[in-house]
């Protein structure tokens, strides 16, 4: 038998390669204060939740104060903490409990865009037309003989026009400005040296209070084409596209580096959705992002040989470690997209997703295996707040509830991303379901469904068999077997439908596509495959000395549809 040396841990200043990320969306986690809202004293007296689950890093989405326009991603104070949440006093505590558990943070930075409530831009409102004020945002006098069209004809991301007018301080209708997203979220004008200054400074600031790396929304918007031309709807993102994924963004990352190399061990992880894996490529590398979060496998059907095809293009980009992310704040869940009968997504299909029929049943059944899959990929992986619970979509939301600027904005033509946003449930049989302590003044921001009761953390804690106990165990043997702690990879010949590779053991060149058959054993040395059977029929497994785990019950020697297992090959 091989007997494994001491699990080797990753060297301290590259965590983040393969890194076991939660995504915590406070508003949703744990409310402290009996608000119907998340806050960071609900997310602190659940640490050794975090712990026990097994991950090596949070990610905080937005916490600073902000008018919620976009739930916070409309930052007023990038140096504070809103009241809502807590105060920047708890932050701190909140860094060094979760360092004291092993874990690090990652927190969110917002450089596209600012808030409408922020000093800079109520300064920009009353300075005027041609102030260097203004120059921080994108101020532009409207077109029509007196200024009553918007400046060019871009659409926000979040529907409607991207500009709003203004009226000057003498009353009059005046200048409009720039938001690619709600209006709440004037787009900041990173040609202004002002911009670039103040953002490596907070960068400092958080850094230097222990943050251990930073999520950096929008990423690829920051820099505009500053004749502001009309688009077409035509043009690809990249250097000929007015504001995505120009050239001169990668300065701006580059400069970010620089700060961030002034520290110990600290990351970059970029929020770029570009269809071009070249151009995404561009933002990772030793002088620019450490990582780039990857929406190509979000976004891939439940289809072997689609996801085989996101899985080798990913590790082909060799200056960037992979991460792995099944679904974030801003998608549909996990769970309801595989039981649908499309089971891929894209954000600018929302409406369509939500048309189509939802098996639970199957969805569940999937999103376990996707889980281990996921996490027997080398590389770092993103768990998304109540994927470990198997929550799925809730796509009831009372039209009256809901608050994702989306929904407004499209008219309720698109219903917006509420529906991955519900807040966790904990424990009991109803609703709040603790995720606010008892006798709480309010209920839970966004309705829990009732049937979360057989999903909580404490239900799920006593079911064997739950999801919760699968993402620990899948976690624990992923942290803690040696076998996983490379980054080679090798694919084993498998039936149609079915994905096979090895990690570790000595036939792991990491070269994508080498082709023995998946009966065959991995030579000297062990290694741990992983066999995901996406067809509809029931595969037989090659030999091997042990199954370490598996999403769903085997059929004897038979892995059954939609089920992945982990086996010692030796
Ligand atoms: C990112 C965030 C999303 C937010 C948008 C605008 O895509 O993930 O939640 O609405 O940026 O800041
Ligand atoms: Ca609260």
């Amino acid at each position: 038998m091989h007997v494994p040396s001491a699990p080797s841990s990753p060297s301290p200043d590259s965590w983040w390669r393969t890194a076991a990320i939660y995504q915590l969306y406070v508003r949703s986690f744990a409310d402290g204060n009996g608000d119907g809202i998340g806050d960071l004293a609900g997310a602190r007296a659940q640490l050794p939740y975090l712990a026990g689950l097994g991950i090596d890093a949070i990610w905080f989405n937005p916490w600073y104060p902000s008018p919620m326009a976009d739930a916070g991603y409309d930052i007023s104070d990038y140096r504070s903490i809103d009241p809502v949440f807590g105060t920047l006093a708890d932050a701190d505590a909140l860094i060094g409990e979760a360092h004291a558990h092993g874990i690090k943070i990652i927190i969110d930075v917002v450089p596209n865009h600012s808030s409408d409530r922020h000093r800079w831009f109520i300064e920009a409102l009353a300075a005027g037309p041609g102030s260097a004020a203004r120059d921080r945002f994108w101020f532009r006098p409207g077109r029509g003989t007196s200024g009553e069209l918007p400046p060019n004809n871009w659409q926000s991301i979040f529907g409607g026009p991207a500009w709003t007018r203004v009226t000057e301080a003498d009353g009059a209708p005046g200048e409009w400005y720039l938001h690619l997203f709600a209006p709440g979220q004037p787009d900041y004008n990173w040609g202004s040296a002002d911009v670039r200054r103040e953002f490596e400074d907070v960068l400092r600031f958080w850094f230097s209070r222990g943050v251990d790396g930073i999520r950096i929304d929008s990423a690829a918007l920051l820099c505009k084409d500053a004749a502001l031309p009309d688009v077409s709807g035509a043009e690809p993102p990249g250097p000929a596209h007015p504001y995505t994924d120009r050239d001169d963004v990668h300065s701006i990352y580059r400069a970010w580096r620089a700060v961030a190399d002034e520290y110990d061990g600290r990351m970059l992880i970029g929020e770029v959705w570009l269809p071009d894996a070249t151009r995404l490529a561009r933002y990772v590398g030793p002088g620019e992002l450490h990582t780039v979060f990857n929406f190509p496998y979000l976004n891939c059907p439940w289809d072997a040989a689609a996801l085989r095809q996101v899985i080798d293009e990913t590790l082909a980009l060799a200056d960037a470690p992979a991460t792995w992310v099944l679904s974030n704040h801003d998608v549909d869940r996990v769970v309801s997209r595989y039981g649908r009968p499309d089971t891929a997504f894209s954000l600018d299909r929302r409406p369509y997703f939500h048309a189509l029929p939802v098996d639970l049943a199957l969805g569940t059944r999937r999103a376990r295996a996707a889980a281990l899959l996921t996490m027997a990929l080398p590389g770092s992986v993103y768990v998304y707040q109540g994927e470990e619970l198997g929550l799925w979509e809730v796509q009831d939301i009372p039209d009256e509830l809901r608050q994702d600027p989306i929904w407004a904005r499209t008219l309720g033509a698109d219903p917006g991303r509420d529906g991955s946003r519900v807040p966790l449930p904990w424990s009991g049989t109803e609703p709040p379901f603790g995720f606010s302590p008892a006798g709480a003044a309010a209920a839970p921001w966004l309705p829990q469904p009732k049937e979360w009761r057989d999903l909580t953390v404490a239900a799920e804690s006593a079911g064997y068999g739950s999801m919760l106990h699968l993402y620990r165990a899948a976690l624990r043997l992923r942290r803690f077997d040696p076998e996983f702690s490379g980054t080679a990879l090798t694919w084993r010949r498998s039936p149609a439908g079915v994905l096979a590779f090895d990690r570790g053991g000595e036939g792991g060149q990491g070269r994508p596509g080498a082709g023995q058959s998946w009966m065959d054993t991995a030579g000297p040395g062990s290694s741990v495959r992983c066999v995901a059977n996406l067809s509809a029929a029931p595969v037989g497994l090659p030999p091997h000395a042990a199954v370490l785990l598996a999403s769903g019950p085997l059929d004897g020697g038979l892995l059954p549809p939609d089920t992945t297992a982990w086996l010692r090959i030796e």
